[in-house]
């Protein structure tokens, strides 16, 4: 199968310059910078490249709102969400700890595309290993003269999921609370500081160096239509070999599950989440889904950031709504009082219901309050708070009145 990121992983010393560069690394860069910037976009576009970092958003359409600087005048930004605090997803750890390089290079090539001179990498505070690997990585393309046009910044998180969301990212970044902002404006138009500020998955601006390299076409030729590239699945839970696999989009959801080695021990699978533990899980009859962005959305949930979790005949669909739930109570930053308080209620209804106290009454609620939380917040953990147990209880019914007590 086609690979882009993880193409050269069989080198060991990928992660240091001299080797990232004898294998074509920095070519891209240098092809970007003979470009004038909206030419870069343009390629970009043409190229059908989407954010990998859960949204799925088109990445050149994203560039091309940032407005020129005689609309909205002074600096502009570049940000790495490398925050991954998704549960479910590990692959931009990977990418970072065995190719820092062709990070920065696609950093490097999104700042002068959208003319920042400034740019940072958000990087979530427990990855100390890929800090001081792409600490190391920056000092050695600094010193090769390949950052002259954009300084690169690396900036911890001290472990709050939410500030892996853009705008949330963007509060934490300027040392306040991680409070979501409402948009719009969004942060390509009134992002850091204010200014214009492109936030990037680490896998979304890994993938630029190949586009320049090669073309926008011959990346969009790789994937499924409007779904260029790659994608790179962490796929954990119940398989033989769990890791992290790089797959054209469009690739088949059966064939993920092979190059995973199949489900554990040959048992009967139960669903499988896309996309990390926020998203909605597919089900049996879905292994022949073309996996991208759209046939997913198509099939009820989200490609989300690659977190593929499998479970066999084994889970239990109020134990594993309750896990996800009790995640999500914890991170919810309580601005908005439907997912501060829905959070918490869907935790205490699914820990009753798991310790023998359930009544009648708690699926409906359970529903109920979903209901109420969806689409009534500012943000998509607010959103995953009230879609994720009712995708459940959706799912397998049985589950959950098999939880209820005969004193319900
Ligand atoms: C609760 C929450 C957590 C998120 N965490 C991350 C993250 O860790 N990394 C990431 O790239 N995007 C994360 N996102 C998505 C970002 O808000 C944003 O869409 C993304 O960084 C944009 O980059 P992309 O266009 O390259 O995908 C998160 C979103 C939500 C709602």
């Amino acid at each position: 199968m086609t690979k882009i990121l993880t193409k050269h992983f069989d080198e060991a010393t990928l992660h240091e310059l001299a080797t990232y560069e004898r294998l074509g690394g920095y070519q891209g860069l240098k092809k970007a910078l003979a470009m004038a910037p909206a030419d870069v976009t343009a390629e970009v576009v043409k190229s059908n490249l989407r954010g990998l970092g859960g949204a799925g958003f088109p990445t050149g359409a994203k560039w091309g709102t940032v407005p020129p600087t005689d609309k909205v005048p002074g600096p502009r930004y570049v940000v790495v969400n490398c925050d991954e605090s998704e549960p479910g997803c590990f692959k931009d750890r990977v990418l970072v700890t065995r190719a820092p390089h062709q990070l920065i290079e696609g950093l490097l090539i999104a700042a002068h595309a959208v003319g920042a001179r400034q740019t940072f990498i958000f990087i979530r505070g427990e990855y100390q290993n890929q800090y001081d690997v792409l600490a190391r990585a920056v000092a050695e393309a600094a010193a090769a003269g390949h950052a002259k046009h954009a300084s690169i910044d690396l900036m911890r998180g001290a472990g709050a999921y939410i500030s892996g969301l853009d705008t949330a990212l963007l509060e934490t970044m300027e040392g306040k609370k991680a409070w979501p902002r409402q948009p719009p404006p969004f942060p390509t138009v009134a992002g850091l500081m204010g200014q214009p500020t492109v936030v990037n998955n680490v896998e979304t601006l890994s993938m630029l160096p190949f586009i320049l390299r090669e073309g926008g076409e011959a990346f969009a030729k790789i994937g499924s239509a409007k779904n260029g590239g790659t994608v790179v699945f962490s796929v954990s839970g119940h398989v033989e070999k769990p890791g992290v696999y790089e797959v054209p989009m469009g690739t088949k959801l059966r064939d993920v599950l092979a190059l995973a080695g199949g489900v554990r021990g040959g048992r009967k699978l139960k669903c499988v989440i896309p996309g990390g533990t926020s998203m909605p899980p597919l089900m049996e009859k879905d292994l022949d889904l073309a996996l991208d962005f759209d046939a997913i959305r198509a099939a009820g949930t989200f490609l989300g950031a690659g977190g593929m979790i499998v479970l066999d005949e084994t889970a239990d669909a109020v134990e594993v709504a309750h896990n996800i739930e009790r995640f999500l109570a914890h991170e919810s930053c309580g601005q908005c009082t439907p997912c501060r308080e829905g959070s918490f209620w869907n935790e205490e209804i699914l820990h009753r219901m798991l310790h023998g106290k359930a009544t009648a009454e708690d699926a409906p609620n359970l529903a109920r309050i979903g209901e109420n939380i969806t689409g009534k917040v500012i943000c998509a953990l607010g959103d995953t708070v009230g879609m994720v147990t009712r995708a459940y209880l959706q799912r397998f019914p049985e589950d959950f009145k098999k939880r209820v007590s005969s004193n319900g």
